[in-house]
Protein backbone atom coordinates (compact mmCIF):
# COMPACT_ATOMS: atom_id res chain seq x y z
CA UNK A 1 0.00 0.00 0.00
CA UNK A 2 1.20 3.40 -1.01
CA UNK A 3 1.70 5.79 2.17
CA UNK A 4 -0.70 8.17 3.00
CA UNK A 5 -1.55 11.63 1.29
CA UNK A 6 0.20 14.29 2.27
CA UNK A 7 -2.84 16.98 3.43
CA UNK A 8 -2.43 20.96 2.85
CA UNK A 9 -4.10 23.56 4.55
CA UNK A 10 -5.17 26.79 2.55
CA UNK A 11 -6.14 28.74 5.79
CA UNK A 12 -4.13 31.86 4.96
CA UNK A 13 -2.95 33.27 1.91
CA UNK A 14 0.59 32.04 2.15
CA UNK A 15 -0.56 28.61 2.71
CA UNK A 16 -3.87 28.81 0.26
CA UNK A 17 -0.63 30.35 -2.77
CA UNK A 18 1.33 27.37 -1.87
CA UNK A 19 -1.01 24.46 -2.11
CA UNK A 20 -2.60 25.99 -5.51
CA UNK A 21 1.00 25.35 -6.90
CA UNK A 22 1.91 22.31 -5.30
CA UNK A 23 -1.41 20.89 -6.71
CA UNK A 24 -1.17 22.68 -10.20
CA UNK A 25 2.49 20.93 -10.56
CA UNK A 26 0.92 17.55 -9.69
CA UNK A 27 -1.87 17.74 -12.23
CA UNK A 28 0.67 19.08 -14.51
CA UNK A 29 2.57 16.01 -14.11
CA UNK A 30 -0.82 14.00 -14.90
CA UNK A 31 -1.47 12.73 -10.86
CA UNK A 32 -4.71 12.65 -9.55
CA UNK A 33 -5.20 14.65 -6.37
CA UNK A 34 -8.37 15.55 -4.13
CA UNK A 35 -9.51 19.18 -4.07
CA UNK A 36 -12.20 21.28 -2.21
CA UNK A 37 -15.31 22.36 -3.96
CA UNK A 38 -18.41 24.28 -2.59
CA UNK A 39 -20.41 21.37 -2.99
CA UNK A 40 -18.26 17.77 -1.91
CA UNK A 41 -14.72 16.96 -2.28
CA UNK A 42 -13.32 16.16 -6.18
CA UNK A 43 -10.77 13.88 -7.22
CA UNK A 44 -9.24 15.79 -9.55
CA UNK A 45 -6.96 15.41 -13.27
CA UNK A 46 -6.07 16.81 -16.03
CA UNK A 47 -9.40 16.40 -18.07
CA UNK A 48 -7.37 17.03 -21.11
CA UNK A 49 -4.72 13.96 -20.25
CA UNK A 50 -7.03 10.47 -20.81
CA UNK A 51 -4.26 8.86 -18.77
CA UNK A 52 -4.25 11.13 -16.41
CA UNK A 53 -8.43 10.92 -16.17
CA UNK A 54 -8.45 7.00 -16.62
CA UNK A 55 -6.37 6.88 -13.23
CA UNK A 56 -9.39 8.78 -11.53
CA UNK A 57 -11.95 6.29 -12.57
CA UNK A 58 -9.27 3.05 -11.78
CA UNK A 59 -8.97 4.76 -7.85
CA UNK A 60 -13.08 5.39 -7.72
CA UNK A 61 -13.71 1.96 -8.92
CA UNK A 62 -15.94 3.64 -11.18
CA UNK A 63 -17.52 1.88 -14.10
CA UNK A 64 -15.79 2.94 -17.30
CA UNK A 65 -19.32 4.17 -18.82
CA UNK A 66 -20.03 7.00 -16.50
CA UNK A 67 -19.14 10.42 -17.80
CA UNK A 68 -17.40 12.93 -15.17
CA UNK A 69 -18.05 16.25 -14.79
CA UNK A 70 -15.43 18.78 -16.56
CA UNK A 71 -14.85 21.82 -13.83
CA UNK A 72 -13.61 25.44 -15.23
CA UNK A 73 -13.04 28.77 -14.23
CA UNK A 74 -14.68 31.08 -16.94
CA UNK A 75 -17.14 30.84 -19.13
CA UNK A 76 -14.79 31.20 -22.17
CA UNK A 77 -13.10 27.88 -20.80
CA UNK A 78 -16.36 25.90 -20.70
CA UNK A 79 -17.11 27.17 -24.29
CA UNK A 80 -13.84 25.56 -25.71
CA UNK A 81 -15.20 22.04 -24.03
CA UNK A 82 -18.09 22.41 -26.24
CA UNK A 83 -19.62 22.21 -29.97
CA UNK A 84 -22.34 24.40 -29.29
CA UNK A 85 -23.23 27.22 -26.61
CA UNK A 86 -26.21 28.06 -26.54
CA UNK A 87 -28.32 30.88 -25.59
CA UNK A 88 -30.15 28.96 -22.47
CA UNK A 89 -26.47 27.95 -21.55
CA UNK A 90 -25.46 32.14 -21.32
CA UNK A 91 -28.75 32.59 -19.53
CA UNK A 92 -27.93 29.81 -16.84
CA UNK A 93 -23.91 30.68 -16.57
CA UNK A 94 -25.08 34.02 -15.91
CA UNK A 95 -27.38 33.54 -13.09
CA UNK A 96 -25.39 30.54 -11.31
CA UNK A 97 -21.34 30.40 -11.87
CA UNK A 98 -19.85 30.07 -10.22
CA UNK A 99 -22.21 27.76 -8.79
CA UNK A 100 -23.67 24.33 -7.83
CA UNK A 101 -24.88 23.60 -11.60
CA UNK A 102 -23.35 21.61 -14.26
CA UNK A 103 -24.47 21.82 -17.74
CA UNK A 104 -24.49 18.68 -20.33
CA UNK A 105 -23.84 19.99 -23.26
CA UNK A 106 -22.30 18.45 -26.80
CA UNK A 107 -18.73 17.71 -26.67
CA UNK A 108 -16.10 19.59 -28.55
CA UNK A 109 -13.12 17.32 -30.30
CA UNK A 110 -10.44 18.76 -27.13
CA UNK A 111 -12.42 16.21 -24.44
CA UNK A 112 -10.84 12.85 -24.76
CA UNK A 113 -13.44 10.04 -24.73
CA UNK A 114 -12.87 8.30 -21.24
CA UNK A 115 -13.98 11.79 -19.79
CA UNK A 116 -17.89 11.07 -21.74
CA UNK A 117 -17.81 7.69 -21.52
CA UNK A 118 -17.78 7.72 -24.86
CA UNK A 119 -20.70 9.79 -25.32
CA UNK A 120 -21.15 12.46 -27.48
CA UNK A 121 -21.63 15.41 -24.63
CA UNK A 122 -19.77 16.28 -21.92
CA UNK A 123 -20.90 17.86 -18.35
CA UNK A 124 -19.27 21.15 -17.65
CA UNK A 125 -19.27 23.59 -14.26
CA UNK A 126 -17.46 26.54 -12.85
CA UNK A 127 -17.01 26.09 -9.36
CA UNK A 128 -17.54 28.83 -6.93
CA UNK A 129 -14.86 27.33 -4.65
CA UNK A 130 -11.93 29.55 -4.11
CA UNK A 131 -9.45 27.23 -4.26
CA UNK A 132 -10.79 25.33 -7.29
CA UNK A 133 -10.65 28.43 -8.83
CA UNK A 134 -7.58 29.38 -8.19
CA UNK A 135 -5.64 25.91 -8.99
CA UNK A 136 -7.49 25.53 -12.57
CA UNK A 137 -6.61 29.08 -13.26
CA UNK A 138 -2.71 28.11 -12.81
CA UNK A 139 -2.79 25.12 -14.57
CA UNK A 140 -4.79 26.48 -17.68
CA UNK A 141 -6.57 23.58 -18.61
CA UNK A 142 -9.88 22.08 -17.15
CA UNK A 143 -10.20 19.28 -14.19
CA UNK A 144 -12.27 16.27 -14.52
CA UNK A 145 -13.97 15.43 -11.34
CA UNK A 146 -15.83 13.49 -9.86
CA UNK A 147 -16.44 13.03 -6.07
CA UNK A 148 -14.31 12.22 -4.19
CA UNK A 149 -15.07 8.66 -2.77
CA UNK A 150 -15.24 5.08 -4.14
CA UNK A 151 -17.93 4.75 -6.69
CA UNK A 152 -21.58 4.35 -4.87
CA UNK A 153 -20.65 5.31 -1.31
CA UNK A 154 -21.19 8.63 0.03
CA UNK A 155 -19.23 12.29 -1.07
CA UNK A 156 -17.14 13.66 1.34
CA UNK A 157 -17.49 17.45 2.21
CA UNK A 158 -14.47 17.17 4.77
CA UNK A 159 -10.55 16.74 3.88
CA UNK A 160 -10.90 14.63 6.88
CA UNK A 161 -13.83 12.48 5.03
CA UNK A 162 -11.48 12.04 1.48
CA UNK A 163 -8.35 10.85 3.89
CA UNK A 164 -10.54 8.18 5.59
CA UNK A 165 -12.05 7.05 2.60
CA UNK A 166 -8.81 7.54 -0.24
CA UNK A 167 -5.97 8.89 1.90
CA UNK A 168 -4.17 5.58 1.15
CA UNK A 169 -4.71 5.95 -2.62
CA UNK A 170 -3.74 9.63 -3.71
CA UNK A 171 -0.64 11.86 -2.87
CA UNK A 172 -2.40 14.82 -2.04
CA UNK A 173 -5.48 16.19 -0.45
CA UNK A 174 -6.30 19.59 0.08
CA UNK A 175 -8.34 20.88 2.68
CA UNK A 176 -10.51 23.68 1.77
CA UNK A 177 -12.42 23.66 4.68
CA UNK A 178 -15.98 22.23 5.01
CA UNK A 179 -18.35 22.25 1.69
CA UNK A 180 -20.83 25.30 1.78
CA UNK A 181 -22.97 23.34 -0.16
CA UNK A 182 -23.16 19.77 1.08
CA UNK A 183 -24.63 17.83 -1.83
CA UNK A 184 -23.55 17.56 -5.24
CA UNK A 185 -24.30 20.01 -7.97
CA UNK A 186 -27.66 19.92 -10.07
CA UNK A 187 -27.09 17.97 -13.28
CA UNK A 188 -29.28 20.18 -16.24
CA UNK A 189 -29.07 18.27 -19.94
CA UNK A 190 -29.55 21.12 -22.38
CA UNK A 191 -28.51 18.77 -25.00
CA UNK A 192 -32.23 17.48 -25.11
CA UNK A 193 -35.57 20.04 -25.68
CA UNK A 194 -36.82 21.33 -23.37
CA UNK A 195 -33.51 20.65 -20.90
CA UNK A 196 -33.95 18.20 -18.34
CA UNK A 197 -32.64 17.94 -14.77
CA UNK A 198 -30.64 14.90 -14.54
CA UNK A 199 -29.78 15.38 -11.23
CA UNK A 200 -31.52 17.82 -9.11
CA UNK A 201 -29.43 19.87 -6.54
CA UNK A 202 -29.58 22.78 -4.38
CA UNK A 203 -29.97 25.00 -7.21
CA UNK A 204 -33.57 23.54 -7.73
CA UNK A 205 -36.37 23.39 -10.71
CA UNK A 206 -37.92 26.51 -9.60
CA UNK A 207 -35.05 28.41 -9.52
CA UNK A 208 -34.12 27.04 -13.44
CA UNK A 209 -37.55 27.79 -14.55
CA UNK A 210 -37.04 31.44 -13.42
CA UNK A 211 -34.48 31.67 -15.67
CA UNK A 212 -35.61 29.30 -18.70
CA UNK A 213 -38.77 29.93 -18.56
CA UNK A 214 -41.89 27.36 -16.59
CA UNK A 215 -41.70 25.48 -19.71
CA UNK A 216 -38.30 25.76 -20.33
CA UNK A 217 -37.00 23.18 -17.75
CA UNK A 218 -38.26 19.47 -17.90
CA UNK A 219 -38.02 17.07 -14.41
CA UNK A 220 -36.44 13.92 -15.09
CA UNK A 221 -33.90 12.02 -14.36
CA UNK A 222 -35.26 8.80 -12.42
CA UNK A 223 -34.51 5.51 -13.70
CA UNK A 224 -37.61 3.82 -15.29
CA UNK A 225 -39.33 6.98 -15.95
CA UNK A 226 -39.88 8.00 -19.84
CA UNK A 227 -38.91 4.67 -20.90
CA UNK A 228 -39.45 5.67 -24.34
CA UNK A 229 -37.32 8.79 -24.52
CA UNK A 230 -33.76 7.91 -25.83
CA UNK A 231 -31.79 6.75 -22.41
CA UNK A 232 -29.59 8.90 -20.91
CA UNK A 233 -28.47 7.33 -17.52
CA UNK A 234 -26.75 9.15 -15.42
CA UNK A 235 -24.61 7.09 -12.18
CA UNK A 236 -26.02 9.35 -10.04
CA UNK A 237 -29.28 7.77 -10.95
CA UNK A 238 -28.24 4.37 -10.27
CA UNK A 239 -30.96 2.85 -7.18
CA UNK A 240 -28.41 2.65 -4.44
CA UNK A 241 -25.82 5.70 -4.58
CA UNK A 242 -24.48 8.25 -2.18
CA UNK A 243 -24.79 5.36 0.71
CA UNK A 244 -23.72 5.18 4.27
CA UNK A 245 -22.41 1.86 5.21
CA UNK A 246 -24.98 1.68 7.80
CA UNK A 247 -28.74 1.43 6.41
CA UNK A 248 -30.99 4.67 6.22
CA UNK A 249 -34.79 4.78 6.73
CA UNK A 250 -36.47 8.02 6.39
CA UNK A 251 -39.73 8.27 9.18
CA UNK A 252 -41.95 10.61 10.27
CA UNK A 253 -43.36 10.54 13.88
CA UNK A 254 -46.17 12.51 15.64
CA UNK A 255 -45.01 12.24 19.44
CA UNK A 256 -42.49 10.27 21.16
CA UNK A 257 -44.67 7.31 21.65
CA UNK A 258 -45.15 6.76 18.34
CA UNK A 259 -41.00 7.47 17.68
CA UNK A 260 -40.59 4.89 20.63
CA UNK A 261 -43.34 2.37 18.81
CA UNK A 262 -41.25 2.81 15.31
CA UNK A 263 -37.80 1.97 16.23
CA UNK A 264 -38.96 -0.61 18.25
CA UNK A 265 -40.37 -1.99 14.80
CA UNK A 266 -36.55 -1.42 13.44
CA UNK A 267 -35.04 -4.79 14.89
CA UNK A 268 -32.16 -3.51 15.64
CA UNK A 269 -30.55 -2.84 19.38
CA UNK A 270 -31.98 0.14 20.46
CA UNK A 271 -28.15 1.70 21.32
CA UNK A 272 -27.26 1.39 17.29
CA UNK A 273 -29.65 3.95 16.30
CA UNK A 274 -29.13 6.63 15.43
CA UNK A 275 -31.37 9.61 14.49
CA UNK A 276 -30.98 12.80 12.74
CA UNK A 277 -34.53 15.12 12.98
CA UNK A 278 -34.90 18.59 12.55
CA UNK A 279 -38.59 19.03 13.66
CA UNK A 280 -39.63 16.73 16.17
CA UNK A 281 -36.96 16.15 18.58
CA UNK A 282 -37.37 12.85 20.12
CA UNK A 283 -35.92 12.47 23.76
CA UNK A 284 -33.62 10.01 22.63
CA UNK A 285 -33.45 7.48 25.72
CA UNK A 286 -30.92 4.92 24.86
CA UNK A 287 -30.62 5.65 21.49
CA UNK A 288 -27.08 5.58 19.83
CA UNK A 289 -27.34 9.22 18.99
CA UNK A 290 -29.77 11.68 18.56
CA UNK A 291 -28.49 14.48 16.49
CA UNK A 292 -30.67 18.23 15.67
CA UNK A 293 -29.48 19.38 11.80
CA UNK A 294 -30.69 22.53 10.71
CA UNK A 295 -34.36 22.70 9.81
CA UNK A 296 -33.53 25.26 6.76
CA UNK A 297 -32.67 23.56 3.44
CA UNK A 298 -29.40 25.30 3.00
CA UNK A 299 -28.18 24.27 6.63
CA UNK A 300 -29.37 20.95 6.12
CA UNK A 301 -27.39 20.40 3.27
CA UNK A 302 -24.55 21.37 4.46
CA UNK A 303 -24.53 18.84 7.43
CA UNK A 304 -25.97 15.88 6.22
CA UNK A 305 -23.37 14.08 4.71
CA UNK A 306 -20.75 15.05 7.79
CA UNK A 307 -23.55 13.49 10.03
CA UNK A 308 -23.64 10.26 7.97
CA UNK A 309 -19.82 9.91 8.31
CA UNK A 310 -20.41 10.30 11.81
CA UNK A 311 -22.94 7.55 12.31
CA UNK A 312 -20.84 4.54 10.61
CA UNK A 313 -17.63 5.78 12.28
CA UNK A 314 -19.35 5.59 15.49
CA UNK A 315 -20.82 2.18 14.60
CA UNK A 316 -24.41 3.09 13.77
CA UNK A 317 -26.89 -0.09 12.80
CA UNK A 318 -29.38 1.82 11.35
CA UNK A 319 -29.67 5.40 10.61
CA UNK A 320 -32.92 7.17 10.90
CA UNK A 321 -33.59 10.44 9.30
CA UNK A 322 -36.77 12.61 10.01
CA UNK A 323 -38.54 12.73 6.73
CA UNK A 324 -38.10 15.87 4.75
CA UNK A 325 -40.27 18.61 3.59
CA UNK A 326 -41.51 17.85 -0.27
CA UNK A 327 -40.87 21.33 -1.94
CA UNK A 328 -38.51 21.82 -4.86
CA UNK A 329 -36.19 23.17 -2.87
CA UNK A 330 -35.65 20.01 -0.74
CA UNK A 331 -35.52 18.02 -4.14
CA UNK A 332 -32.28 17.45 -4.15
CA UNK A 333 -31.85 16.33 -0.68
CA UNK A 334 -34.54 14.26 -0.57
CA UNK A 335 -32.82 12.48 -3.85
CA UNK A 336 -29.89 11.71 -2.69
CA UNK A 337 -31.31 10.26 0.93
CA UNK A 338 -33.97 8.10 -1.12
CA UNK A 339 -30.90 6.84 -3.15
CA UNK A 340 -28.76 6.23 0.03
CA UNK A 341 -31.97 4.45 1.83
CA UNK A 342 -31.75 2.13 -1.42
CA UNK A 343 -34.89 2.93 -3.36
CA UNK A 344 -36.34 5.78 -5.89
CA UNK A 345 -38.11 8.70 -4.96
CA UNK A 346 -41.79 7.71 -5.12
O1 LIG B 1 -20.96 18.78 -7.30
C1 LIG B 1 -20.51 17.99 -8.11
O2 LIG B 1 -21.03 17.81 -9.23
C2 LIG B 1 -19.25 17.21 -7.72
C3 LIG B 1 -18.09 18.17 -7.56
C4 LIG B 1 -16.76 17.47 -7.34
O3 LIG B 1 -18.05 19.04 -8.66
N1 LIG B 1 -18.97 16.20 -8.70
C5 LIG B 1 -19.75 15.08 -8.83
O4 LIG B 1 -19.28 14.25 -9.80
O5 LIG B 1 -20.71 14.85 -8.15
P1 LIG B 1 -19.78 12.74 -9.95
O6 LIG B 1 -18.90 12.17 -11.01
O7 LIG B 1 -19.75 12.05 -8.66
O8 LIG B 1 -21.21 12.88 -10.53
C6 LIG B 1 -21.36 13.41 -11.82
C7 LIG B 1 -22.79 13.34 -12.28
C8 LIG B 1 -23.19 11.93 -12.54
O9 LIG B 1 -24.54 11.73 -12.17
C9 LIG B 1 -22.96 11.85 -14.04
O10 LIG B 1 -23.72 10.87 -14.64
C10 LIG B 1 -23.40 13.22 -14.50
O11 LIG B 1 -22.91 14.06 -13.50
N2 LIG B 1 -22.76 13.52 -15.78
C11 LIG B 1 -21.52 13.93 -16.03
N3 LIG B 1 -21.30 14.07 -17.35
C12 LIG B 1 -22.45 13.75 -17.96
C13 LIG B 1 -22.89 13.66 -19.31
N4 LIG B 1 -22.08 13.96 -20.31
N5 LIG B 1 -24.16 13.27 -19.54
C14 LIG B 1 -24.99 12.97 -18.54
N6 LIG B 1 -24.65 13.01 -17.24
C15 LIG B 1 -23.40 13.39 -16.95
MG1 LIG C 1 -20.36 10.99 -6.97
Amino acid sequence: MKSEAEVLSTRTPELFQAAVARAAELLRAGAVVALPTETVYGLAANALDPEAVARVFEIKGRPPRNPVIVHVASREMARRCVAHWPGAADKLAAAFWPGPLTLVLPKSGKIPDIVTASGGTVGVRWPAHPFMQGVIRACGFPLAAPSANPFGDLSPTTAGHVRKILGAKIPLIIDGGPSQVGIESTVLDLSVQPPRVLRPGMIHIGSLRHVLGERGVEEGGREGEDANREPRRSPGLLRKHYSPKAPLVLRSWKDETDFNAQIAALDSPRERVHVLAHTRIPAGQGLGRVRVLPSDVEGFARSIYAELHRCDDEGAAVIVIEALPETAEWQGIADRLHRAAGGQKA
